[in-house]
């Protein structure tokens, strides 16, 4: 009886934040799956570009589009080439939008036509320039690649990437001046994360990162130095804001664990006192 007494007061206390935690982690991880893989993946393009008739030196370009960022976001060949994946037929025809492989100084517009803010800072900067009047800048692809596209960070920064064309000095100086915010915007990114595991989502603060980013990335490409200088002050504030707050909810779960821990305790005395109570009243 008295075992049973403080079970029940137990999982009365307990229970609904489990039932809380399973239903948002249910909604939040199985809902909101991307189901696109498949979508990517039925397409004339793919079927032909993989087929046996295929030249061998291009046969492997599925097979490298399929480690990239951008098949993971749903990204095809005729997203970036145009024509019409359902159509075998027609597939490589202008008249479906086909434009087939860009040229050197088209591969900017041609991958800018979705990285909007990336191209405007591009086209701006020195390389952007360098390309458009003597052909000699390099473009996006120089860069990123062009099938195995992979998520960006400072690393794509190396000397024998930067010094095909001019010495590595001011190239290693941006990247001096971009890894301060880079660092503190892989922390929180860390952190966020690992309140998620957790089971708090920081929703707005998750948001307010990606934005700050996704303004912050566009900047390496005016590749002027003391634009960034000048700017990191700016992107270190809002940082800090979005950390301040980060902290705060360390702060308040381990409070919030210290203080259900307590009335956990608090529950199991009082069924301890009222089993003995009872015994009592039965003797
Ligand atoms: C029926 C087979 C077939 C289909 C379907 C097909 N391709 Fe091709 N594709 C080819 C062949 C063959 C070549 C030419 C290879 C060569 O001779 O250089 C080619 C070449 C290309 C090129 C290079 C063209 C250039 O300008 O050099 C691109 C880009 C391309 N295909 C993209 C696509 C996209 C995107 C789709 C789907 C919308 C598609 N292909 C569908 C067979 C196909
Ligand atoms: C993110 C945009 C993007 C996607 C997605 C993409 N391509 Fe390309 N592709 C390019 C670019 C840019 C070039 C030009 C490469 C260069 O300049 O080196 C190119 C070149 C090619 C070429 C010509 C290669 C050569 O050496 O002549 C073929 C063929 C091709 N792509 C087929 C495909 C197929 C098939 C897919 C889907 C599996 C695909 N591409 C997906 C951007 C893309
Ligand atoms: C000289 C090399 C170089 C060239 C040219 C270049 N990029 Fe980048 N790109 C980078 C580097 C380095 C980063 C990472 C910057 C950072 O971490 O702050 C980056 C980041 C990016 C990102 C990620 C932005 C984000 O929000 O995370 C995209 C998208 C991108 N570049 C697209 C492009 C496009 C499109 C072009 C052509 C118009 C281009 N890049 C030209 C080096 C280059
Ligand atoms: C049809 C639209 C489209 C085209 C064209 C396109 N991209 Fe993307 N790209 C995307 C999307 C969507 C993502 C995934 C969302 C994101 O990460 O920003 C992405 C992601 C990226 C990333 C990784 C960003 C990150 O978060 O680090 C890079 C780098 C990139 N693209 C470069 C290129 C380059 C270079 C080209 C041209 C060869 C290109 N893209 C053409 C839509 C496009
Ligand atoms: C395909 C050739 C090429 C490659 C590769 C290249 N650059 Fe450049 N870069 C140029 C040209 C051309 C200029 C403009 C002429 C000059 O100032 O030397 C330039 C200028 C610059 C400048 C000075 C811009 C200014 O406004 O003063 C910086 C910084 C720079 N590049 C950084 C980089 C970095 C970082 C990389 C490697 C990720 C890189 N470059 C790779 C061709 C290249």
């Amino acid at each position: 009886m008295r075992y049973l007494l403080s079970i029940i007061l137990v999982l009365v206390v307990s229970l609904p934040v489990y039932a809380v935690n399973f239903r948002e982690l249910f909604e939040r991880e199985f809902l909101s799956k991307p189901w696109t893989i498949e979508r990517a993946e039925e397409s004339t393009c793919i079927e032909c570009h993989t087929s046996d008739l295929m030249k061998p030196e291009l046969r492997n370009i599925p097979q490298e589009w399929k480690k990239s960022w951008h098949y993971k976001n749903d990204i095809s060949c005729d997203d970036c080439h145009g024509g019409d994946r359902e159509d075998k037929s027609m597939a490589m025809s202008h008249k479906r939008g086909f434009v087939g492989k860009p040229g050197y100084s088209e591969v900017p517009d041609f991958c800018g036509k979705c990285h909007i803010g990336i191209l405007k800072n591009y086209k701006m900067s020195g390389h952007g320039r360098a390309l458009r009047y003597t052909g000699t800048g390099p473009n996006c692809v120089t860069c990123h690649g062009s099938h195995n596209i992979q998520k960006a960070s400072l690393d794509i920064i190396y000397e024998r990437r930067c010094t095909q064309c001019h010495s590595y000095e001011r190239a290693k100086a941006i990247k001096q001046a971009l890894f301060d915010i880079e660092d503190k915007m892989g922390r929180l990114e860390e952190d966020i994360l690992s309140l998620r595991a957790q089971g708090v989502y920081m929703d707005e603060e998750e948001r307010e990162l990606f934005r700050t980013k996704a303004e912050f990335r566009t900047l390496f490409h005016t590749i002027d130095v003391n634009l960034i200088k000048d700017n990191t002050e700016k992107f270190s504030e809002r940082l800090d804001a979005i950390d301040a707050r980060v902290k705060d909810t360390f702060k308040e779960l381990v409070f919030r664990r210290n203080y259900s821990i307590f009335l956990m305790l608090i529950f199991i005395g009082m069924a301890v006192i009222i089993s003995v109570i009872s015994n009592r009243y039965r003797e």
